[in-house]
């Protein structure tokens, strides 16, 4: 008995030991805050600031916001939770952990999330770019000495290889997306505390800081005013099966769901701290982001239409060009002095929430051949982050330079951008639904329990629980399920066929 307790001992003590020395390997948060600032840097990126307040434009303001907050807390909260006690229940990268919760086969739904990831990011990477030259452009260069900002952003967007000095600038995309992913890439290398943790303690604090700056402002200018009731007052006649569907994807893209970086960070997450409790901040973090950006947007659309005369309506708040082309416009009727204060900051907030996103995404692959091939993180880091840079040549080129991908015959003559973009959205709602399914029936919602109740002991008796098992059991995978259909078939056909 003795010999077989002394067995018995000596394999537990052994297995802590390796356990230990592999997190110790893998590294982790130092904390809670750490742990949040990092998901909800991850969490609050261009989707915030660029998408959102154009999606929110295109269907109708504050109809958009209501559906989209309802999202967010009724479906998007619980995959939130469900990823994070993956991630910290197996210990491990996004393919390490659905294989060992749910078997080799149930592996590949790891290596869906880390190809996702990788589209994510080759496109993301470029319209990081954009903000950064127009970061640099803005505070440094002449750009707001332009007044015709649609076509400087066309010709921007276009020649990625235009070396020719702009105000003393390169206007080269190609230079400005290649220092982004060397940003990137240099803050992945230093790791989890010292890198991705270090970064977003410093990045996301002043994000909010330049945020409620330019919206104090902004609120100051004539016509505000009438932005805010545009952006608060719904009006429910705009309530349409669109408004539905670009809400959910839009939440989900928002919140990092459905791909694995949230099971990446989670396995960095102590078991000491309270999964629920920090979804929920990360949850309230992004969406008060994404909520205080509208607030920014469009009082200033509203100011802008005030100086030119015309209605708001006029100003063509949809797509990408809103950041690009209307705000500049904006930042120009400042005078040089504002304007440029006013815009860099504007840049410079753009590029932090999107560097403390590309950081993210960048961790999922690299967390993946670290702990998978053993690999050294400094080598996978330079590695991963110059193979996605040229995955994301195609995307670049597509806006005006190569016309065979600026209009794609198979994909309704929508640019190659925009498909990786779409593309992207299917595979974060397919993991979603897969994840949901995967907890459900292969892992065990009881499981999940398990996991909650580190640091959160009284889960067990909590309403959250029972909000939890009945979303993630049977709403999430039916939901989420209709939605992949419903968005491949707008996608490839136009939803204005479908209804
Ligand atoms: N949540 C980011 C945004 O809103 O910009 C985008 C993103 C980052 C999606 C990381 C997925 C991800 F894993």
């Amino acid at each position: 008995m003795k010999r077989l307790f002394d067995n018995f001992s000596l394999r537990f003590y052994f297995a802590l030991i390796a356990t230990q020395h592999t997190m110790a390997n893998r590294g982790n948060f130092s904390g809670r805050l750490g742990f949040i600032l990092a998901a909800a840097g991850s969490a609050v990126g261009l989707g915030n600031i660029w998408r959102f307040p154009y999606l929110a434009g295109e269907n109708g303001g504050a109809i958009f916001l209501l559906v989209y907050l309802c999202c967010i807390f009724l479906l998007c909260y619980p995959i939130m939770v469900g990823e994070i006690a993956i991630g910290r229940a197996a210990n491990s990268d996004a393919f390490g952990s659905y294989s060992r919760l749910g078997g080799k086969k149930w592996g590949y739904l790891g290596l869906f999330g880390i190809f996702a990831g990788i589209l994510i990011l080759s496109f993301y990477n470029v319209v990081a770019g954009w903000a950064f030259g127009y970061f640099l452009h803005i505070s440094f260069g002449d750009l707001l000495n332009h007044n015709n900002f649609g076509g400087f952003f066309g010709e921007y967007v276009n020649d990625i290889l235009d070396l020719s000095s702009v105000g003393g600038l390169t206007n080269s995309n190609l230079v400005f997306s290649l220092v982004f992913m060397c940003l990137t890439a240099l803050i992945v290398s230093q790791g989890i505390q010292k890198g991705i943790e270090a970064s977003n303690k410093i990045m996301m604090p002043s994000l909010y800081v330049i945020l409620i700056g330019i919206i104090i402002y902004s609120l100051t200018l004539p016509n505000a005013l009438s932005g805010v009731k545009f952006y608060l007052i719904p009006d429910f006649s705009e309530l349409k099966i669109q408004t539905v569907v670009d809400g959910l994807k839009q939440a989900f893209f928002s919140l990092s769901l459905g791909m694995g970086a949230l099971i990446t960070y989670g396995s960095y997450f102590s078991k000491k701290e309270n999964i629920t409790s920090s979804a929920a901040i990360i949850s309230i973090a992004d969406t008060s982001v994404a909520f205080v950006s509208g607030l920014m947007v469009f009082p200033l659309v509203h100011f802008l239409a005030y100086k030119l005369n015309i209605n708001p309506q006029e100003i063509g708040t949809s797509g990408p060009p809103l950041i690009f082309v209307v705000l500049p416009q904006i930042f120009y009727e400042m005078g040089p002095v504002l304007g440029r204060i006013i815009g860099g900051s504007f840049f410079l907030l753009v590029c932090f929430a999107a560097l403390t996103s590309t950081v993210s995404l960048l961790e999922v692959p690299v967390a993946y051949l670290v702990d998978q091939k053993k690999w050294k993180r400094k080598r996978v880091v330079w590695l991963m982050a110059l193979i996605i840079f040229v995955c994301g040549l195609p995307s670049m080129v597509s806006q005006g330079m190569i016309p065979a991908l600026n209009s794609l015959p198979f994909y309704r003559g929508q640019d190659f951008l925009t498909f990786i973009a779409d593309m992207s959205d299917i595979c974060l709602t397919v993991g979603g639904c897969l994840m949901s399914i995967f907890i459900s029936r292969k892992w065990g919602i009881h499981n999940m329990d398990v996991e909650l109740v580190h640091g959160n002991s009284t889960y067990m008796q909590s309403r959250v629980r029972t909000f939890l098992h009945i979303t993630i059991k049977w709403i999430a995978p039916i939901l989420l399920g209709l939605l992949s259909v419903v968005i491949i078939l707008e996608k490839f056909f136009g939803i204005e066929n479908l209804i």
